[in-house]
């Protein structure tokens, strides 16, 4: 049986501890959002408290908030423009270790602190591993652009749905103060050129689209029993 299927807590924690291992003494991190890098932060907390000394860059309010109860240092990008290593999760990664994120709306952020980082982790269970990149690219819209933007991208394929609050009644507002459209495309043939195109619409802040990474990403997918690394 399929382990993620049997027990996808597990799994996530196994992928997300195993990067906080790889977290080395004096680095600067960046540190993803979502339920996997939970995991991450979780173990770097015990690390600290062992005596490992880091400092976080939070790729969203959630991150920062749980950071702070896990006693983890922040710092910005502005004091270090370049980081060691970035740590993140996402929902979907194809065999070339291209990614779909943004579920939890905090894609822009984290596209800036992927970019930023020499090494980027990914963290994940089994059932994020694709053949091929399909489905809802999240897309970060600023509220003033929204009509054209959505016209655009329908004119482009996709089917643009604009992301609706939970306990909170209309759109979602994102970290930045944006809103968030989900756009469905049936195959998404060429991650490339798809990010690039709605990259260059006016309005558009950022796709959850991730194909600029691969050369410094490396994906754990996570397991009870081993988990596996990518390259
Ligand atoms: C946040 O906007 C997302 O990009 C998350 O990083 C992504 O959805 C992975 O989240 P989970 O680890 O909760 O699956």
């Amino acid at each position: 049986m399929d382990s993620a299927i049997r027990d996808p807590a597990a799994a996530k924690r196994a992928a997300g501890y195993q990067a906080a291992e790889r977290v080395k003494e004096g680095m600067i991190i960046g540190l993803g959002t979502g339920s996997t890098v939970m995991y991450t932060m979780e173990r770097l907390s015990q690390r600290i408290h062992e005596g490992l000394t880091i400092a976080g860059i939070p790729t969203s309010f959630q991150t920062a908030i749980r950071a702070r109860e896990y006693g983890i240092p922040l710092t910005t990008l502005d004091d270090h423009p370049v980081i060691d290593l970035a740590i993140d999760g996402a929902d979907e990664v194809d065999p070339l270790l291209r990614l779909i994120k943004g579920r939890g709306a905090a894609h822009t952020r984290e596209k800036c602190v992927a970019a930023a980082a020499r090494q980027f982790i990914v963290v994940v269970d089994e059932q994020k591993m694709v053949p091929c990149l399909e489905g809802l690219v999240p897309v970060e819209i600023i509220p003033f652009a929204i009509q054209p933007v959505m016209d655009q991208i329908t004119a482009m394929g996709g089917i643009p749905v604009l992301r609706e609050g939970v306990k909170k009644d209309g759109p979602v507002i994102t970290d930045n103060m944006n809103f968030i459209i989900d756009a469905r495309f049936e195959t998404i043939g060429e991650p490339e050129k798809l990010e690039a195109s709605i990259g260059l619409i006016p309005g558009v802040v950022e796709s959850g689209l991730f194909c600029g990474f691969t050369h410094k990403t490396t994906v754990i997918v996570g397991d009870e029993k081993k988990c596996r690394i990518i390259p």
